[in-house]
């Protein structure tokens, strides 16, 4: 049986990073996967090929609605959903290639087959054959997959989840989407922009419900515009087909009933820690009351030999966070003291335009009853933004009323998923609104909006405003 420091259960951002740190730490590391490519739902049917699907869908769009404005004039447009497919599936391999690189290139043993734990330390891997390990330490890193409501089963057809809505033969006449989230608003965007009209149904009342509000109805301005349909404070009831036909029902705001009749169904109301199979009963692992692996801080389980990270475990479901978390419990293992300041973490959103936001929202700001500076500058303003047409949108930057401290930057426009790095930057080095204010950007760059948005915030010093 092959003995191993470290045994990593699930190749996602979380699991495979952490396989690459262990390793560099000195650790012999196993890392085994029940798919036959590695990368998780991140690179294969979740982060990339998404976001290769968006950036051609945008392409689309912008051929379709403001080359001409830029003078440019094409005949004959068409989608070819099936060339955009193939386009994204080649994008996944170039990336799942390069995690079977990695592994070589770290010398880390890549086990295929479903792992479960038969003790704390003992491992068996089911796949073309079963194999045994055993490992001193392990981490759970298994992710998390599509869940759904009451009423409504994913037939992968017609009622379908992200990753089916990934791989389309066609654009759909009418796309109902149960959700005004990540997913809903991402994956919507792609089929709006191919043709597809688009009815998104949101329980709650706003649109990104967990990020700052104003993104949420900014956000919604924008993709109303763009032909997307909003039903707000709507309860989805039950789902189902008949033939190529889907009904979706609800209670409207008053409770009554109402329908939507569409030819697809995308169901985007959030995804589920995945623990099935993996024996965590017979290595003693808990979970908590909501279906998560239990961890301390340290990202340990109840049995001291075995750790979890990602979308397995508590906090946000985002491929950025499970990294960190890996190379996190890398460095405990080897005896570091690394440490997550899980404020930090960014949330972007890739419609166009790009959300993005980190640290606190204003809503939280006052719910704590913290006093701040908001100042706010809208891409209109932007000498970048007008020359790329990119005007909607804007930058909100909160700042402590007493110390000018940056609490929370939240961005809504050109390229936000990019700029929001500057402020999580500046956060970790505690930075005050005046700091941003006064350090140089390119002119002219989207940038420039993050430093009036700072100089705004610190006694309303905007200067292109
Ligand atoms: P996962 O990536 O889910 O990987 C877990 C792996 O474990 C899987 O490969 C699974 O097969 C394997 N596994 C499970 N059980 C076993 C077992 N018993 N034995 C062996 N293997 C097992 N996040 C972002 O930050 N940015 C984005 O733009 C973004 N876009 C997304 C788009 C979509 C459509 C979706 C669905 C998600 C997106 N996410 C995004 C979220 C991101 O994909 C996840 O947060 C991230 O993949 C979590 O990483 P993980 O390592 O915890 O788990
Ligand atoms: P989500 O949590 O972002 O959104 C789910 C939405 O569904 C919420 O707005 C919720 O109010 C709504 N909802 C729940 N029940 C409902 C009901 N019965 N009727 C109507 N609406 C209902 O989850 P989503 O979009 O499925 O994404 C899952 C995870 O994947 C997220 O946690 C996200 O972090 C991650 N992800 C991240 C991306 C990124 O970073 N760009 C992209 C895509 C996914």
């Amino acid at each position: 049986m092959s003995k191993y420091d470290v045994a990593i259960i699930g190749s996602g951002p979380g699991g495979y990073v952490a396989a690459i740190r262990c390793a560099q730490l000195g650790l012999k590391t196993a890392i085994i996967e029940k798919y036959a490519t590695l990368g998780g739902t991140c690179l294969n049917v979740g982060c990339i090929p998404s976001k290769a699907l968006l950036d051609s869908s945008e392409h689309y769009h912008n051929a379709q609605h403001t080359f001409t404005t830029h003078g440019i004039e094409l005949s004959n447009l068409k989608v070819n959903l099936k060339q955009m497919i193939d386009r994204k599936r080649g994008v996944v391999k170039a990336n799942t290639d390069g995690i079977d690189f990695l592994m070589k290139k770290n010398k880390i043993d890549v086990y295929t087959g479903v792992g479960s734990y038969l003790s704390a330390t003992k491992i068996q891997i089911k796949g073309e054959k079963t194999q045994e390990i055993e490992a001193a330490r392990s981490i759970i890193a298994t992710g998390s997959k599509p869940s759904s409501i009451p009423g409504v089963t994913v037939d992968k057809k017609r009622i379908i989840t992200s990753t089916e809505a990934l791989e389309l033969t066609e654009v759909p006449k009418h796309l109902i989407i149960i959700g005004g989230g990540v997913i809903g608003l991402e994956l919507g965007s792609v089929y709006a922009r191919l043709g597809a009209k688009v009815s998104v149904v949101e329980y709650t009342d706003s649109l990104i419900p967990s990020m700052d509000k104003a993104l949420g109805k900014e956000l919604q301005k924008v993709l109303k515009k763009e032909g997307f349909e909003f039903f707000f404070k709507h309860k989805v009831t039950g789902a189902s087909v008949k033939g190529k036909a889907v009904t979706v029902t609800a209670e409207d705001p008053k409770g009554e009933k109402v329908e939507f009749k569409g030819d697809y169904c995308l169901v985007a109301v959030g995804r589920r820690p995945y623990t099935d199979n993996l024996g965590l009963d017979k290595a003693g692992v808990q979970m908590d009351d909501r279906g998560r692996v239990a961890v301390n801080d340290h990202l340990q389980t109840n049995v001291p030999n075995i750790y979890a990270i990602g979308d397995v475990v508590r906090g946000a479901m985002l491929a950025h966070k499970a990294e960190e978390e890996g190379v996190m419990v890398a460095e405990l293992m080897a005896g570091q003291k690394p440490h997550i300041n899980y404020n930090l973490i960014p949330g972007v959103v890739y419609t166009w335009p790009e959300v993005a936001g980190v640290g606190q929202t204003e809503e939280q700001l006052k719910a704590a009853g913290i006093k701040y500076n908001t100042g706010k500058f809208p891409f209109m303003a932007s000498g970048r933004a007008r020359a790329s047409m990119d005007t909607d949108g804007f930058v909100k930057v909160l700042a402590d009323a007493t110390t000018d401290e940056i609490l929370g930057v939240h961005m809504i426009g050109p390229r936000a998923a990019d700029m929001i790095a500057e402020a999580v930057v500046a956060m970790e080095f505690r930075a005050s609104a005046e700091d941003i204010g006064r350090i140089s950007h390119a002119h002219p760059t989207f940038t420039e909006a993050l430093k009036e948005a700072a100089l705004g915030a610190t006694g309303n010093r905007a200067l292109h405003l």
